[in-house]
């Protein structure tokens, strides 16, 4: 499967959830390849890079691309040779995330529950729609930094569940500190030690609500 990570706003955990994604994929067994559409922001090589230096296993096939027309070229060469492919890339106008769309099965978009994360739903989903034009792809967004009280997870959910063309995965991700430790050293959220439970479940219900297995 295709994933991409996108979005044409940053902050919103792109990055963060690409690397997890991708590990707990390998870790699971399957051949996946990474590729870092956002080299500017360099955080998913960076992270990668020091995965590598650390000479932890397994290890991260991960490949720089933000040309967009690079980036559908060696997606379309590489799509036979690895059973995943996790793409992440951002960008208000990037051409490299107009491009990761005209090739994905599926789009992930992390959202926070903040008025502005949500507002900017409108953006990605003008995009989302010239490029269903071309080919369909599903697109599946996860409240991403749940906050632990208040109000603003169940206004978030119930402003995204407004959009027919998207499907809200059930859970979320909470905000917690060890999504950017384990980041810091390229490791997924399993993999960091000490073990934080409650992040460590709610990543394996978002890679089942991904991926069904
Ligand atoms: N679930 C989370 N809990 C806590 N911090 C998070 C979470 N997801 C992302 N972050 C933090 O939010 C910031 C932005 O995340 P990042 O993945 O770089 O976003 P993007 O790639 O969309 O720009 C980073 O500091 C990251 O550590
Ligand atoms: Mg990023």
């Amino acid at each position: 499967m295709i994933l991409t990570l996108g979005h044409t706003k940053g902050g919103v955990g792109k990055s963060t959830l690409a690397l997890n994604i991708a590990i707990e994929r390998l870790l699971a067994g399957v051949d996946t390849l990474l590729i870092d559409g956002d080299p500017k922001q360099s955080s998913i090589s960076k992270a990668i890079g020091i995965r590598g230096d650390a000479g932890l296993a397994p290890p991260v096939p991960c490949i720089a691309l933000d040309d967009a027309k690079a980036l559908r070229h060696q997606v379309g060469l590489l799509k036979t040779r690895y059973t995943d492919i996790v793409i992440d890339v951002g960008g208000k106008d990037s051409n490299a995330l107009r491009a990761a769309l005209t090739v994905t099965d599926t789009l992930l978009l992390p959202i926070g529950p903040e008025s502005v994360e949500v507002w900017a739903i409108d953006d990605i989903l003008e995009l989302v729609d010239e490029a269903r034009s071309l080919h369909d792809f599903r697109v599946l967004a996860v409240l991403n930094r749940a906050k632990p009280a208040g109000r603003d997870n169940a206004d978030t959910v119930a402003a995204i569940e407004e959009y027919a063309g998207i499907k809200l995965v059930a859970g979320s991700l909470g905000n917690r500190a060890i999504f950017s430790s384990a980041f810091g050293r390229g490791q997924s959220v399993t993999e960091y030690r000490p073990c934080n439970r409650k992040a460590v479940t709610e990543l394996a219900s978002l890679m089942l609500a991904i991926y069904g297995d």
